[in-house]
C-alpha cells in the first residue's frame, strides 16, 4: 500500500515537474557582420533586425560593426564562427576579399545569409536585397524618358569593389545604350560617403556644368547638390539611390532632390529568411526586394502611406508589446497553476497518506489497548500471586522465627539443667579417681561428661547463631597471645588424636604473637576447625594446626586434615548456614562453618577453604593485626585487680581439697540465693561441707535473711523471680550494714556483656 503511494506522489512530481519547465526549445544564435554603420541606411537596416529578433524569445542576435574597413571585417566574421553562430549574416564591405572568409563558413556547414552587397560566389544559402543592376538600368530608363535632348550627366559611384557601386554602375550605362542623348561626362568614385563624395564633387561641379548628377545613394547625390554652385544648382536635376523616409524621400519632397530610387535595407526581412532555414523550413536562395522611383510626382501619395504603415506599424508594435506582456501574464499564471496543481496533488497524496496512517494508527492502539489489557490482567494475577506469596514468606518466616525463638528458649532451658549435670559429673569423676571405684564407673562418667560437653557445644552455638542473626553478636576484644590460646585447644584434642592414631602437630614460627580478639569466639572458631577435621580424618590420619605471622598485618591459623575432602560443587557452600558436607544429620547442626565465619568477619579477618581435594582441606584464619579496626565500646574494661576474686587461678578442685582439709572453715555462713530448687539443692550440698550454708528462693527473701543475720559470703543467682540478683546486689552495696558482704553472681547467662553488667552492680565476682 504504501509503495502505491510513493509511486503515485513521484510520478505525479514528475508530471508536475516537466509541466512546471520552461520549454526546452534551442536558442538561435545569428551573428550579423555588418560592413559600416556610418549612415541612417545602416542603422536602419540593424534596427530593423533588432525588432524582428527581439520577437522571437529563441533568437540571439549579435551585431559586428566594420566601420568599412575590410579587413577588420573579416576579422569580425571569424570571431563569429568561433562564437558558435548557427548562423551568419554578411553584409561583404569589398566583394572579393569578403568571398573566403564567407565561403569557409559555408563550407563548414554554417547557413550563411548574404544581404545587400554581394560575394563572389555561389557559396551562400541565401541572398536577400535589391537588383543592384536593374536599380541602374530603371534609373537610366527613368532619366530617358525624362529628357529627350542631350543631357550631360555626372555619375558618383559607390564603392567599386562592392557589388552594387559596381553593379548599379553597369546596369546604368547599360540602360544608358537605348538614350544616347544622355551622356555620362564625368564619372567618379565617392565610396559610398557623403564626405568623400562631397569632396571629389565640389572641384568638377564648380568648372564643369552638369544637367544631371546621379549619385549611387541619396548621401553622395546630396553632397554634390550641396557643393553645386548656387547659380547652376536650380537648372540640375538631382537623383540618388535608397529614398529612405528619413532622409532621401524627405529631400524629394522638399525639392532638394529631385528623385531617389528605393533600395529597401530589408533587415526584418534577413532574420524571417534566417529563422526559416534554422528552422528547416522552404525558403528561397535569392530573395529580391522590390525597388521604385520615388518623385515629385509621387512622393506625397507614398509619404501618406509611409505615415499609415508607420501608423498601422506603430499600432503593430503596440499590440506586439501587450502580446508579449500577456505572454508574460500568460507564463506566469501558467507556472502559478503548475505550482497550485502540484500543492494540490501533494496534498492529497499527504491526505490519502494521512487517512491510512490514521486508519493504521487506530488499528494498531486497538491491538496494543487489547494487548495492554491483557498484560494488566496477567499483572494483576502476577500481583495477587506474588502478595500471596508474600504472605506466605511472611507465615514462613513468622514459623521459621518462631522456630528460632522455640530452639533459642529450649536452648537456654537446656544449658541449665546441662551445667548441673556437667558440675557434678566432674565433682563425681574426681571422687571415683580418689576413690579408687572401678573403671567401668570412670568410664561411664567420661561417656556422661563427653556428650554433655557436646551438648553445651551445641546449644551455645545454636545460641551465638541467634545473636549472629539477629545483628546482637557483639566482641569482647582484649590482648591475647594467640599462639598459647591454640596451643591450649591443641593440648585439650590430643587426647581425642591419640584414641585415633591420628598425627596431630602443632606448627607455630614463634612463640608469642599478641592479638586483639574475642577470645571466647576465636577459640570457638578453631575449635570448630578442629572438631571438623577429627570428624572427617579417619584413623591413622594426620591434622596439623599451622600458624604464622605474616608481616604487620595479620596472623593466619590453618587447620588441615588428610580427610576425603569436600565435593567441588559443594565448596563454595561450606560457609552458608546449615551446611552439611554429607547426609548423616549426625555429624552436626551444620551451622559451624557459617558462624565461624561471621566471628572471623566481626574481626575484620577472614575464613577460607584454601584448598580441598581427595588428599584432605585446609581451611584458613587470618586475624588482621593491631586494634584499630575496633571500636572503642568493644573492648573490655579492665576492673581494678583488687575488686576481683579470680576462681579462674588455681583449679577449683585444688581450692575444694584445701578446704576439706581445713575445718576451721566451717566457721563461715554463706547465703545461697537461687530460684532453681535443683540448683539450690545442690548447692546446699556442695558447699555444706566447707560453710554453714542458709538458703533463699529470690532477692526478697534474701534480704529479709540478712537482715536478720548476716552472712560472710553470699552466692545468688541473676535472674530470679519476685527479686533478681542485680536488683538484691544493688541494695546490699547500698546499704552501710551489709555492703562489706562478698558476693559472687552465679548464672547461665555468661556473655562478657552480662558479666559486665553484674559486676557493675557491685558484685564481687561473677
Ligand atoms: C549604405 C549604402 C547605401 C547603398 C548601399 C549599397 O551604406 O551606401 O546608401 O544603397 O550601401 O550597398
Amino acid at each position: 500500500m504504501q509503495k502505491i503511494y510513493v509511486t503515485i506522489l513521484l510520478i505525479g512530481l514528475l508530471i508536475n515537474f516537466n509541466a512546471c519547465k520552461p520549454r526546452q526549445t534551442k536558442v538561435f544564435h545569428i551573428g550579423f557582420s555588418q560592413c559600416t554603420n556610418r549612415d541612417v541606411w545602416r542603422e536602419t537596416m540593424n534596427r530593423e533586425m533588432q525588432v524582428a529578433a527581439s520577437l522571437y524569445p529563441d533568437v540571439k542576435l549579435t551585431i559586428l560593426n566594420a566601420d568599412g574597413i575590410t579587413k577588420k571585417q573579416e576579422i569580425q566574421i571569424r570571431q563569429l564562427l568561433n562564437a558558435g553562430v548557427d548562423l551568419l549574416i554578411i553584409s561583404p564591405n569589398e566583394s572579393d576579399l569578403i568571398t573566403p572568409i564567407a565561403e569557409e563558413a559555408f563550407n563548414a556547414h554554417i547557413p550563411t545569409i548574404i544581404i545587400d552587397r554581394k560575394i563572389n560566389s555561389d557559396n551562400y544559402t541565401a541572398y536577400i536585397g535589391a537588383n543592384n543592376y536593374n536599380i541602374g538600368k530603371k534609373v537610366a530608363d527613368y532619366l530617358g524618358n525624362l529628357f529627350k535632348d542631350r543631357r550631360e550627366i555626372l555619375e558618383i559611384r559607390g564603392l567599386d569593389a562592392s557589388s552594387p557601386g559596381h553593379d548599379r554602375h553597369r546596369g546604368f550605362m547599360d540602360g544608358l545604350r537605348q538614350y544616347p542623348n544622355l551622356i555620362v561626362a564625368k564619372s567618379i568614385e565617392g565610396e559610398w560617403e557623403q564626405d568623400r563624395a562631397g569632396e571629389l564633387a565640389k572641384p568638377i561641379l564648380k568648372e564643369q556644368s552638369f544637367d544631371i548628377v546621379f549619385g549611387h545613394n541619396d548621401v553622395m547625390t546630396l553632397a554634390a547638390q550641396q557643393v553645386t554652385p548656387a547659380n547652376k544648382v536650380d537648372d540640375m536635376f538631382f537623383v540618388g539611390v535608397d529614398a529612405l523616409p528619413t532622409l532621401g524621400m524627405e529631400k524629394v519632397n522638399e525639392g532638394i532632390l529631385q528623385a531617389s530610387f528605393l533600395y529597401p535595407t530589408g533587415g526584418d526581412k534577413a532574420i524571417e529568411l534566417a529563422l526559416n532555414i534554422l528552422s528547416d523550413q522552404p525558403y528561397d536562395k535569392n530573395n529580391e526586394l522590390a525597388s521604385s522611383v520615388i518623385d515629385a510626382g509621387n512622393v506625397k501619395m507614398i509619404k501618406l502611406q509611409q505615415q499609415q504603415v508607420h501608423h498601422h506599424q506603430e499600432t503593430i508594435n503596440r499590440q506586439i508589446s501587450r502580446i508579449v506582456v500577456q505572454a508574460q501574464d500568460f507564463n506566469d499564471q501558467r507556472t502559478l497553476l503548475h505550482v497550485t496543481l502540484i500543492s494540490l496533488f501533494l496534498l492529497v497524496v499527504v491526505a490519502i497518506w494521512l487517512v491510512y496512517y490514521f486508519v493504521r494508527i487506530t488499528r494498531k492502539n486497538k491491538e496494543l489497548a487489547e494487548k495492554n489489557d491483557a498484560i494488566e490482567k496477567q499483572r494483576k494475577q502476577l500481583e495477587e500471586k506474588n502478595e500471596q506469596i508474600l504472605k506466605m514468606n511472611e507465615k514462613v518466616e513468622e514459623a521459621t522465627q518462631a522456630k528460632f525463638t522455640f530452639f533459642t528458649n529450649i536452648s537456654h532451658e537446656i544449658r541449665t539443667p546441662l551445667t548441673l549435670i556437667q558440675a557434678p559429673v566432674k565433682t563425681m569423676m574426681e571422687q571415683v579417681s580418689q576413690l579408687n571405684l572401678p573403671s567401668s564407673l570412670n568410664n561411664s562418667l567420661h561417656l556422661i561428661q563427653r556428650n554433655t560437653d557436646r551438648l553445651l557445644r551445641m546449644v551455645n552455638q545454636l545460641m551465638d547463631f541467634r545473636k549472629v542473626e539477629l545483628g546482637k553478636a557483639g566482641l569482647s576484644i582484649s590482648k591475647v597471645n594467640v599462639v598459647a590460646e591454640c596451643e591450649g585447644i591443641f593440648q585439650s584434642f590430643s587426647p581425642l588424636a591419640q584414641q585415633k592414631n591420628i598425627n596431630f602437630k602443632f606448627e607455630k614460627d614463634e612463640s608469642r604473637q599478641d592479638v586483639w580478639v574475642d577470645v571466647d569466639k576465636i577459640d570457638k572458631v578453631l575449635f570448630n576447625l578442629l572438631s571438623n577435621a577429627f570428624k572427617f580424618t579417619p584413623n591413622d590420619g594426620a591434622i596439623v594446626i599451622r600458624i604464622q605471622s605474616n608481616q604487620q598485618t595479620n596472623v593466619s591459623i590453618e587447620v588441615s586434615d588428610s580427610g576425603p575432602g569436600i565435593p567441588k560443587d559443594k565448596q563454595t557452600d561450606v560457609f552458608e548456614p546449615f551446611f552439611q558436607q554429607n547426609e548423616h544429620r549426625s555429624m552436626g547442626t551444620g551451622m559451624g562453618l557459617s558462624l565461624a565465619k561471621s566471628f572471623m568477619d566481626l574481626h575484620g579477618g577472614k575464613l577460607e577453604l584454601s584448598k580441598s581435594d581427595a588428599q584432605g582441606s585446609i581451611f584458613k584464619m587470618v586475624i588482621p593485626k593491631g586494634k584499630d579496626h575496633f571500636k572503642p565500646e568493644q573492648f573490655i574494661p579492665i576492673k581494678p585487680e583488687s575488686k576481683r576474686l579470680d576462681y579462674a587461678a588455681g583449679s577449683f578442685s585444688e581450692k575444694q581439697e584445701a578446704l576439706i582439709r581445713d575445718e576451721s572453715h566451717k566457721e563461715h555462713a554463706i547465703l545461697v540465693v537461687e530460684d532453681d530448687a535443683d540448683l539450690r539443692e545442690y548447692l546446699i550440698n556442695l558447699l555444706n561441707d566447707f560453710f554453714y550454708v542458709k538458703s533463699a528462693e529470690n532477692g526478697k527473701l534474701a534480704l529479709d535473711l540478712i537482715e536478720m543475720e548476716h552472712p560472710d559470703i553470699i552466692v545468688t543467682d541473676l535472674m530470679m523471680p519476685v527479686m533478681d540478683g542485680i536488683e538484691m546486689t544493688k541494695r546490699l552495696k547500698s546499704e552501710l550494714d551489709t555492703c562489706h558482704i562478698p558476693l559472687i553472681m552465679l548464672t547461665a547467662k555468661s556473655s562478657p556483656e552480662q558479666k559486665i553488667e553484674g559486676i557493675e552492680t557491685g558484685a564481687d565476682a561473677y
